[in-house]
């Protein structure tokens, strides 16, 4: 699996971290920025990830700012991404499980280092289960360019 991941200045050290993690693992990571503890706009760095997976390039992201919520807003505004903010392991379980998740956001003046990185390794454990589950997301895409878009 292929993840691409990115953060603002706040986000800089745990992205660091967690990109060290998955590298650890053997996944193959993406990093399309921040470099620097520098100012920078999430936004932006919410944008390429989530192009990213829109064009195939990744399965998955993961985008870190300081609470986590300024990167979900963002790329919850991408068509397809489905990105969940988790502060603990059971959301992330079920961010996967229930809702296909394909970005995990966090917060790194929310969660520590420790937690962050379970926090990672359960979303990555973890597959969606379909069903019941996938008639709620088939509804969701609907607002996204089919009948009754928004
Ligand atoms: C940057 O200070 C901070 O606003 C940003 O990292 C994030 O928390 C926004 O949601």
């Amino acid at each position: 699996m292929k993840i691409v991941i990115g953060s603002d200045h706040a986000g800089y050290r745990l992205k660091e971290s967690v990109k060290n993690f998955l590298v650890g693992k053997g996944v193959d990571v993406e990093d399309v920025g921040t470099h620097s503890e520098e100012s920078a706009d999430y936004p932006l760095y919410a944008e390429k990830v989530a192009r990213y997976i829109q064009d195939g390039k990744a399965e998955r992201g993961i985008l870190i700012c300081g609470t986590g919520i300024g990167m979900s807003i963002s790329a919850n505004k991408f068509r397809g991404i489905r990105a969940s903010l988790c502060t603990n392991e059971y959301m992330a379980r079920m961010s996967r499980r229930h809702n296909n998740a394909n970005i995990l956001c966090l917060g790194s003046r929310v969660v520590g280092e420790d937690l962050a990185l379970s926090i990672v390794s359960a979303w990555l454990d973890e597959e969606f289960e379909g069903g019941r589950h996938l008639k709620r997301l088939t509804i969701i895409e609907e607002w996204e360019g089919g009948k009754g878009s928004c």
